[in-house]
C-alpha cells in the first residue's frame, strides 16, 4: 500500500519566537523540517511528498533540501495565510481521487512508521483517519462564570498525520471554502459532512514543536531514537 504525504512548513511559528518560521531551527545536525521529510523518504509506503511552503521561502528551501538529499519525488508547492488553504493548495497537486492522502505538520518530526502503516489500513478500509492520544490533563469549560468539567474518557489529542482518500478531503476543503469555515485541523471538516472519521492511537512522542521548551525535547528524542 502507497500514500502521498502533505507536509506543510509553510506557516511563521510565531509561538516559537525564533525570529524566523519555525521550520529551519537546527535540531542537533539539520532543519526541522528536513528532520521530518526524512522521516516520510524513509517510509516504504510513501510513494510522493508534496511540500507545501511560503514562496519567499522557496530558495532557502531548495538550497537546503540540495544539502539534504530526499530520496522520494517531492514537490514544492507554494501555501497560503491559513493552514487550512496551504492543506488546499496542496491537494491540486494530487491527480488521482481514489489517491491516499496524508496530511502532517511540518513541525512534527517524530511520528512512527508503524503508525503511519496503521493509518494507511485504516484510510483504506473507511476513508478517514487520524492520530490521537488519549488526553492526559483534566479538562475544564468555561462558560461565563461557570466552570464544568469534562469527561476525560471521552477526550481525545488530535494529531497529524490525518489521512483520506483524496476525494473526499478535497470534496471537504471545497465545502468549507465555498461556506467561509475555518476548522482547526482537517479531520473536523470531514465530521462537518457527517462522516465518521476513525482514530490510530498515535504516541506522546509524535509531538508538534509550538513553544521553545518543545526544543530541548525534541533534541533528547534525537538523541534517544529508541524512543519513537
Ligand atoms: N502551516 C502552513 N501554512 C500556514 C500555517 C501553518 O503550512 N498558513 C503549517 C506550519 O508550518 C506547521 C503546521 O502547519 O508545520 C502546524 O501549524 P502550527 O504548529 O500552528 O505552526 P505555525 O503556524 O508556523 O506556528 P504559529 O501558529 O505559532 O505561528
Ligand atoms: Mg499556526
Amino acid at each position: 500500500m502507497t500514500y502521498t504525504a502533505i507536509i506543510l512548513a509553510a506557516g511563521q511559528g510565531k509561538r516559537m519566537a525564533a525570529g524566523e518560521n519555525k521550520q529551519f531551527i537546527h535540531l542537533l545536525d539539520k532543519p526541522l523540517f528536513i528532520h521530518t521529510v526524512s522521516n516520510f523518504a524513509e517510509d516504504d509506503w510513501c510513494s510522493q511528498i508534496v511540500l507545501v511552503i511560503n514562496p519567499k521561502e522557496r530558495d532557502r528551501i531548495k538550497q537546503l533540501l540540495n544539502q539534504h538529499p530526499i530520496r522520494k519525488p517531492i514537490v514544492l508547492v507554494n501555501g497560503g495565510k491559513e493552514r487550512q488553504e496551504s492543506v488546499y493548495y496542496g491537494l491540486q497537486m494530487i491527480k488521482d481521487p481514489n489517491e491516499i492522502v496524508f496530511i502532517h505538520d511540518g513541525a512534527r518530526p517524530f511520528v512512527m512508521h508503524e503508525q503511519l502503516h496503521e493509518l494507511a489500513y485504516v484510510v483504506k478500509e473507511r476513508s478517514a483517519g487520524l492520530l490521537a492520544v488519549p488526553v492526559t490533563d483534566t479538562i475544564k469549560q468555561k462558560k461565563g462564570n461557570e466552570l464544568t468539567t469534562l469527561d476525560r474518557s471521552t477526550l481525545w489529542a488530535a494529531q497529524t498525520p490525518q489521512g483520506f482518500r483524496k476525494q473526499l478531503i478535497t470534496y471537504a476543503h471545497e465545502k468549507a471554502k465555498a461556506e467561509n469555515y475555518i476548522g482547526t485541523d482537517d479531520a473536523s471538516l470531514v465530521e462537518r459532512l457527517g462522516d465518521s472519521v476513525a482514530i490510530v492511537t498515535g504516541s506522546y512522542h509524535n509531538i508538534k514543536l509550538t513553544m521553545p521548551e518543545d526544543i530541548e525535547r525534541a533534541e533528547t528524542y534525537l538523541k534517544d531514537r529508541k524512543m519513537y
